[in-house]
This record gives C-alpha cells, structure tokens and sequence, in this order.
C-alpha cells in the first residue's frame, strides 16, 4: 500500500506544505514572507503572523495541487525544530489539530535532516539522482555551516561546524554594511558574477579540524571598508562589484578547503551540498570543479530545494514512517536542536 505523507514547514520565514506519495513530490507549495525586508532582517514576531495567515491557505493548496483528498493521508511530518520558536509552534499546532481530526499519526522533523534528505525527494517515478551511503553533506546556511557524514537516513554525524557566524550570516552582514538590503546572499552573488574575485584580500581562519570560522572574515572586510571609505567616500558604490566578488570566492575558499580535507581523510568521495547557500553560483562551480579535479561524485540540489521548503520535511517524514517512528500529541516544537 502507498504511503502519503503531508509536509508542513514554517521553520523561519517561509511557509511551505508539500504532499509526497512514496518518495514522489505530488506538491511543494511556499508562501515567503515579504513583510521582513523593510527591516533587514526576520522579525519573529511579524513571522509567526505571518505564518498564522499562511498556513491554511498553504496545506489547502497542496492538498488541491496533489490531487488527492486529505483523508487518503498516511501521516502528517512537521518541523519540529531547529528554528523560531513562534514560527515553529503555528506548524506544530496545525499539524495537531489536522492530525487529530483525521486520526492519522504526526511525525516530528529535525530541519537539520530534512534539509540533508532533500537530495532523495523524487519528481517522477524515473529520477534516480540519489546519493548513496556514506555521502559528505556540506549544510550550509543563515544559521549553519556543518560537514555531515550520512551513513542512512537516520544516522548523521556532524563532524565540523561553525563556532561563531554561519557562511549564510556572512554574507547577510558583509551586504547589510554596504547597504545591499536582506537577505544579502543572493545579491552579493549576482554581483560577484561581474566582479574580479583576486582584487581584495580579506582573512581566512586557521583553526583545527573541520570546524569553521566566519567572525574574523566579517572583521577583516568591515576594516577594509572603513579604512577604504576615509580616502574616498563612494569607494563601495566604485568597487562593489569586486569586493561581492572577493568576499565570496573567500567564503567559498574556507568552505571547500575544509569539505576537502574531510573527504580525503574519511576515504568518502561522494559529497552533496544542501541549505540556503547551496544557491549560490560560486559554490556550484567550485563543486564541479572539485567533481572534474578529485573524481568526486557530486549532489546539488534544485534551486527549490535549496531554500526552506516542505518537501524536504515530508520525505524525511516518509522514512520515519517506515519505521513508525511517530511523536505524541503534546509535543513541542525545539528552537535550538542539533543533526
Ligand atoms: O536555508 P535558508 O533558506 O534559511 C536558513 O538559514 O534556515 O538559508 C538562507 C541563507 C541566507 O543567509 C541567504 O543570504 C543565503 O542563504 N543565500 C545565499 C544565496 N541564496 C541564499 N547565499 C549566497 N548566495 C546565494 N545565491
């Protein structure tokens, strides 16, 4: 008998539902908060009303785009965390309240996971792009930058983090200060396409193991402008191409020095990016690169896949399902909550 599994989403900014049959997406429907960028940045509490909006009109549509009726739902899998706390709980209590009334199971989702199992969720019937186990799995993102080892679908092991910002934070700051708006990511790389990435030096970490630092790259590039901006004030509107350029071939650098040294020590030559960052062009080419370079065998995601969404969360909630692992109806969601 096939199994159905609605995914519900609302982690941060995004309010997502998808609906997956097997390891099929019938669905992958994302509503994104446009109120936070007038701000800079999420405000938690514009999020969670935001959310409270969204969500029935989100699940509707997912259940429509399907094409099944919400009573032929297995389960229903929902973030339960890492994330904002009001954010969390509207997905939580929805998934709760929609679960009790069909009387089907719930199945909690870490975000972490969800996000590394993104690479299994199926188009068709015929998509066989799989990673197989043991893969490297590169999360990186607002809030994580992680070296993960997927040894199954349950069994992850982070073996480096960050120990202060995240690569997606650098980017959002290095842009806040030369006044690119939020998020900054994707304008820094739409930059950086026009820009020479060797014009600015700026600093990377020397720390050990496979753990990363973005704290004295953000110093470095603030003290660039600073003292840059004395001489000559329109120095970012003259050179912002090169210093988006600069930053993120930087960033790039001390992400996939790392993610080298973990596949040539653990002898794993199959590695897969995931999380926001992934989108990022430069990080792409530099996968390839290294693919075309060390014979790696590479996994990165589609665009939709890249950012939040509820897909991710539904098929991680399908193979929890194989293995009846449910959660009860009083639980509650986490905001802090590691792989
Ligand atoms: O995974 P995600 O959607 O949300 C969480 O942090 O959970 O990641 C968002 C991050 C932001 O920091 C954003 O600036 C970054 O991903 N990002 C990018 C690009 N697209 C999104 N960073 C660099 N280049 C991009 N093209």
């Amino acid at each position: 008998m096939s199994v159905t599994i609605l995914g519900i989403e609302s982690s941060c900014d995004d309010t997502s539902a998808s609906v997956i049959r097997d390891e099929v997406m019938l669905s992958n429907v994302i509503a994104s908060q446009a109120v936070h960028e007038a701000y800079g940045g999420v405000v938690p509490e514009l999020a969670s009303r935001a959310h409270q909006q969204n969500i029935i009109p989100v699940v509707a549509e997912a259940i429509k785009r399907a094409g099944i009726d919400k009573t032929e739902l297995s389960a229903i899998a929902f973030t339960r965390g890492p994330g904002l706390m009001g954010s969390l709980l509207v997905g939580t209590s929805f998934a709760k309240g929609l679960a009790t009334s069909l009387g089907i199971p719930m199945i909690d989702i870490n975000h972490l996971q969800a996000h590394v199992l993104a690479h299994f969720i199926k188009e068709n019937e015929e998509d066989n792009h799989q990673p197989n186990f043991p893969f490297l799995c590169l999360l990186v993102s607002g809030g994580n930058s992680q070296i993960i080892v997927v040894k199954s679908y349950k069994e992850m092991e982070v073996i480096g983090q960050t120990i202060d910002d995240a690569a997606g934070e650098a980017f959002d700051k290095c842009a806040k200060v030369m006044g690119l708006g939020y998020p900054g990511g994707p304008v820094v790389n739409r930059l950086a396409n026009e820009g020479n990435p060797k014009a600015f030096t700026f600093s990377k970490p020397h720390i050990p193991g496979y753990d990363y630092s973005f704290s004295g790259l953000k110093t470095s590039f603030l003290y660039t402008l600073r003292d840059r901006l004395k001489e000559e004030p329109d120095f970012i509107e003259k050179n912002k191409h090169d210093l988006c350029a600069s930053l993120q071939s930087t960033v790039i650098d001390i992400l996939m020095d790392k993610l080298r040294k973990a596949a040539k020590d653990l002898h794993i030559s199959e590695v897969a990016v995931a999380g926001g960052v992934s989108a990022n062009s430069g990080l792409r080419d530099a996968f390839q690169e290294h693919a075309r370079k060390y014979g790696w065998k590479i996994h990165i995601p589609k665009f939709a896949f890249t950012t939040d969404n509820a897909a991710m969360v539904a098929m991680t909630g399908y193979y929890k399902y194989l293995d009846k692992d449910f959660c009860p109806m009083d639980v509650a969601p986490f905001s802090r909550v590691t792989i």
